[in-house]
């Protein structure tokens, strides 16, 4: 895992589209896997921006998104399907065919399956960005999944459903279910690249980076990823023990590569 400390959320955003963008200048027909919530939103405004400024084409990108609420269509304002259109696809040069998020209506156990064969066939994820949740939740893998699951349905936690209330308005419906990638399948992504920023998420961080190896804490399984980029804020950052190690590892990086990423 390398982790990377940055000045503020919005150079959490910066640097993480900077990834997103090297690897599109390196293979133009990449698989993303991509989160929703509200850490990547401004990661997808740089990916924006830099698509306007005509340096960098998501016309041969193929897509993945880690999760959807059940229950809820794709033309639902609260889906993730919604989400993804208003803060990325409706902005950038993608074709629809090639943006895959797993739907929330039919059979969950049929949907789930076939995502999975959807993802294998378009040869597997590149670049997989997470977000992470307060108790240390990665797409929708609540303490105690199976560190080696696979897409399926999962019920989210009342902490989750607290969190994500502020999506949703006082006469709306919020859903308690969800289609998810699993634990397994973000491991399979060749790279994972993991952003977290504020206060709110430094215990998570710390458990993430520095703690055992367990279910209770979902994003922990990402010690075992071979090619994991973490990049917080200093809020996000402020509990690891071994932070001054991290930033000795950045400034040496930035060294002898003449970049951190
Ligand atoms: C989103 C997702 C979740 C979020 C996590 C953090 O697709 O799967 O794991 O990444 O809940 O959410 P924010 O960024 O809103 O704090």
């Amino acid at each position: 895992m390398r982790v990377i400390i940055a000045d503020s959320p919005e150079a959490v955003a910066r640097m993480g589209a900077e990834q997103c963008i090297r690897l599109l200048q390196d293979k133009p027909a990449a698989v993303l896997g991509l989160a929703t919530g509200s850490t990547p939103i401004a990661l997808y405004a740089h990916l924006i921006q830099r698509r306007q400024q005509g340096e960098v084409s998501f016309r041969q990108v193929r897509t993945f998104n880690l999760d959807e609420y059940i229950g809820i269509a794709p033309q639902h304002p609260q889906s993730y399907r919604s989400f993804m259109q208003k803060q990325l696809f409706d902005h950038i040069d993608i074709l629809p065919e090639n943006t895959h998020i797993p739907s929330g209506m039919g059979d969950p156990m049929a949907e789930s399956r076939a995502y999975e064969d959807k993802i294998h066939s378009a040869g597997g994820i590149d670049l997989q960005i997470l977000g992470l949740g307060r108790n240390g939740h990665i797409g929708f893998n609540e303490p105690t999944s199976s560190l080696s699951s696979r897409t399926r349905a999962k019920t989210l936690t009342q902490e989750t459903i607290r969190d994500n209330s502020r999506f949703f308005s006082a006469d709306e419906e919020q859903p308690h279910l969800a289609i998810t990638m699993g634990i397994g399948t973000i491991l399979d992504a060749r790279k994972v690249m993991l952003l977290a920023a504020g206060a709110a998420k430094a215990d998570a961080v710390k458990a993430m980076v520095e703690g055992p190896i367990s279910a209770m804490h979902p994003a922990s399984a990402l010690q075992m990823h071979p090619s994991t980029l973490v990049i917080v804020d200093t809020e996000a950052a402020s509990k690891l023990e071994l932070i001054d190690y991290y930033r000795w590892v950045q400034s040496e990086t930035l060294r002898v590569q003449g970049a951190y990423l």
